[in-house]
């Protein structure tokens, strides 16, 4: 499916192939930390290999038995692709905002990217009762298309409840945001 650069949606580790390993792979494979980035890339070939076997395949029966073919094919196209991840991004000097809308709260910055072709967006990791944590992440195109650098606006909206702080992850570093009253 062409996304709205007319391009095919190319697999990213983080939203793509990182959630097809389970909780269950994740323990019965503890010797191979399937949820690493590193370990997984350096064993490739030989998970692609067991995900697709016929005979014996990752996972068991017991455990649930193997993939659907075609996520064994976005595997295969993500080792092919070169193993695309995301990126941590910053924001421009402005820093993030925290504001008050009508009915919420309102987290925003921007970021620039060097290129068209660049996606960025406020990841939420963890949401508790009071502390909201993010990770600014920015996803490169597989090919450079080049072009003018630019600025990308990242937001999120959520109801307020009882969140005091947002604690955002990025290229920078740890930051602690409090939370409008
Ligand atoms: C390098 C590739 C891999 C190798 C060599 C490998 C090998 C093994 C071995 C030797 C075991 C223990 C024996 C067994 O219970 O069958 C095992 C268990 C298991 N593996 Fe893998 N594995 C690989 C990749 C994967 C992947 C990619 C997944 C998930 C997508 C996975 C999921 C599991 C699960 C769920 C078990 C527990 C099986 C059970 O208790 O029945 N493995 N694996």
């Amino acid at each position: 499916m062409p996304n709205e650069n007319g391009n095919h949606r190319e697999p990213v580790w983080e939203l793509h192939i990182r959630p097809m390993f389970r909780l269950i792979d994740h323990e019965h494979m503890s010797w191979l930390d399937l949820w690493d980035y590193d370990t997984v890339w350096a064993k490739r070939e030989a998970i692609l290999g067991r995900v697709s076997d016929k005979s014996a395949p990752m996972p068991s029966y017991p455990t649930g038995g193997p993939w659907p073919d075609e996520w064994v094919s976005i595997f295969r196209r993500w080792i092919d692709n070169g193993g695309h991840k995301l990126d941590l991004g910053s924001p421009d000097s402005a820093g993030y905002e925290v504001k008050k809308t009508f009915d919420g709260i309102r987290i925003s910055a921007w970021v620039q990217v060097p290129g068209e072709g660049y996606r960025a967006w406020l990841d939420i990791e963890s949401v508790g009762a009071t502390t909201r944590h993010y990770s600014l992440v920015v996803e490169a195109p597989l090919d450079d298309p080049g072009g003018p650098s630019t600025e990308l606006e990242v937001r999120d909206e959520f109801k307020a409840g009882s969140v005091e702080k947002l604690i955002v992850v990025d290229a920078d570093g740890r930051h602690e945001l409090d939370v409008p009253t």
